[in-house]
């Protein structure tokens, strides 16, 4: 059926089409408003605005759901591999057996990454955030593709640039953890799989031999499958609005991985150990704590609380907790600081101010302290985060290009001086 809006603005009528999903979400269709009233919407931050139809992921956060191309997140978690669910977002499709072993024998004949970027490490300060290595990274691959910077839409180029991105992502990601340590780094070893070799390229040491817990890759491979996309948000948006100028692709993936570094988005997850350690060594008052979050005049929040979309619960969350549990049971860890996170849901969740916005921890609430038990350094989580975003960041780009979307450019409504004359600066 199809539906308009009536639309009315000093005293003329307009109609607008209005689109239904096929989970009948509904959006007024906008496209021609300002042609017809000489009108633009205004939605800072675009809370209420679509920018994309998408066929990639549906989330109902009033509802807590999460599908990946209409498989909930909860079947994917607890059955699929990490790879399988990449190969489900960026190519549509649940792979079948040839075509999984088909993608991972590509993706594993590309991990290496060029001998010279090594240098490249070296020349970063010890100190340096592990984000911002990446991102560097990332982007200077395409320095050593130079074919990947005319995003020419020959299907086997750009599905080269995809499997070299996803192959090489966790090395460099290992090796910004290693250039801090300044250990020497490990070169991929190919017989592990995808998260076995990235725990080894962590962790392992040419001094002795490593395998990687099994407890701890399962645990990975739910954590990097549970971040693996979530449509429209910041980072999958600047990714898309990036390479709707045409950039190449390392370069908007480039920029995804600088969007997801800020503390309200994939930064979190790091802000969340460093709450705890902080609410901890502060004696562990919860009540001081919540009451700074709520207090107006103080810039503190309760990190890993609250979420754009989800206003009832992060059903990522939900299964990272429990995840959480398992792990930490298994490994046989007893953290004090997943004592105070135990207590601060507890105490938050029961807070008329958390009730009342529909503030509920979200998926970096757990994954910090997932993280930490797995021995992975607090600078680290938000990479660990750009690992598991990568291929929903890809899926995003592929479905803007292949739709052939217009450069991103929104407007604006202009608030500062009206025209006036230059003055001299004598005159001033
Ligand atoms: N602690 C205390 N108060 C909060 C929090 C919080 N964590 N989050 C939101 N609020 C309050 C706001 O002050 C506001 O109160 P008001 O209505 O009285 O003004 C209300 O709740 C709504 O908050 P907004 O900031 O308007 O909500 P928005 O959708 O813009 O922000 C966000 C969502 C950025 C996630 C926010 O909840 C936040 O800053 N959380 C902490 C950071 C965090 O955990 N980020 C990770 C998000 S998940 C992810 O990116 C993977």
């Amino acid at each position: 059926m199809s539906e308009t809006a009536i639309f009315e603005i000093n005293g003329e009528r307009y109609e607008l089409p209005v689109i239904t999903g096929t989970e009948n979400e509904q959006g007024i269709d906008i496209k021609a408003l300002r042609a017809v009233s000489g009108c633009i919407t205004l939605d800072p931050g675009f809370k209420n605005t679509g920018s994309t139809k998408s066929a990639i992921t549906f989330l109902d956060g009033e509802n807590g759901i999460l599908r990946y191309r209409g498989y909930p997140i909860e079947q994917l978690a607890e059955k699929a591999s990490f790879l399988e669910v990449a190969f489900l977002l960026i190519y549509g499709e649940l792979p079948s057996k040839e075509e999984l072993a088909s993608f991972t024998n590509s993706i594993t004949k590309h991990t290496l990454v060029h001998e010279d970027m090594k240098q490249f490490f070296e020349a970063y300060p010890p100190k340096a955030h592990p984000m911002g290595i990446l991102a560097s990274m990332v982007c200077s691959l395409s320095t050593f593709y130079p074919e990947s910077q005319n995003p020419n839409r020959d299907k086997d180029a750009v599905d080269l640039t995809i499997h070299r991105l996803i192959a090489k992502i966790p090395t460099l990601a290992a090796w910004s953890y290693k250039n801090a340590m300044r250990h020497p780094f490990m070169y991929p070893k190919n017989t592990f799989n995808y998260c076995e070799n990235f725990l080894y390229m962590m962790f392992g040491m040419p001094t002795e031999d490593y395998t990687p817990d099994p407890v701890v890759v399962d645990a990975l491979n739910k954590l990097l499958i549970l971040h693996a996309d979530h449509e429209q948000n910041c980072s999958a948006s600047t990714v898309r609005i990036v390479g709707s100028s045409q950039a190449n692709l390392y370069a908007s993936i480039s920029a995804g991985v600088s969007a997801l570094w800020g503390p309200l988005h994939g930064g979190a997850n790091q802000a969340v150990i460093e709450m705890l350690t902080k609410i901890q060594e502060d004696g562990g008052d919860l009540d001081k704590w919540i009451a700074k979050a709520k207090d107006k005049n103080d810039p503190f929040r309760l990190m890993g609380f609250g979420h754009r979309v989800y206003k009832n619960f992060d059903p990522r969350a939900k299964i990272i907790k429990k995840a959480c549990d398992d792990v930490l049971e298994k490994l046989g860890i007893n953290d004090p600081i997943l004592e105070i996170a135990k207590k601060l849901e507890k105490v938050a969740l029961e807070d008329e101010y958390f009730v009342k916005r529909g503030l509920y921890p979200n998926v970096d609430f757990y994954s910090g302290i997932i993280y930490k038990a797995l021995n992975i350094p607090s600078e680290m989580f938000t990479v660990m985060f750009a690992l598991g975003r990568l291929p929903g960041w890809i899926a995003q780009w592929k479905e803007m290009i292949e739709n052939n979307e217009p450069i991103g450019r929104p407007r604006q409504i202009y608030t500062g001086a009206t025209e006036r004359d230059y003055v001299s600066i004598d005159k001033r």
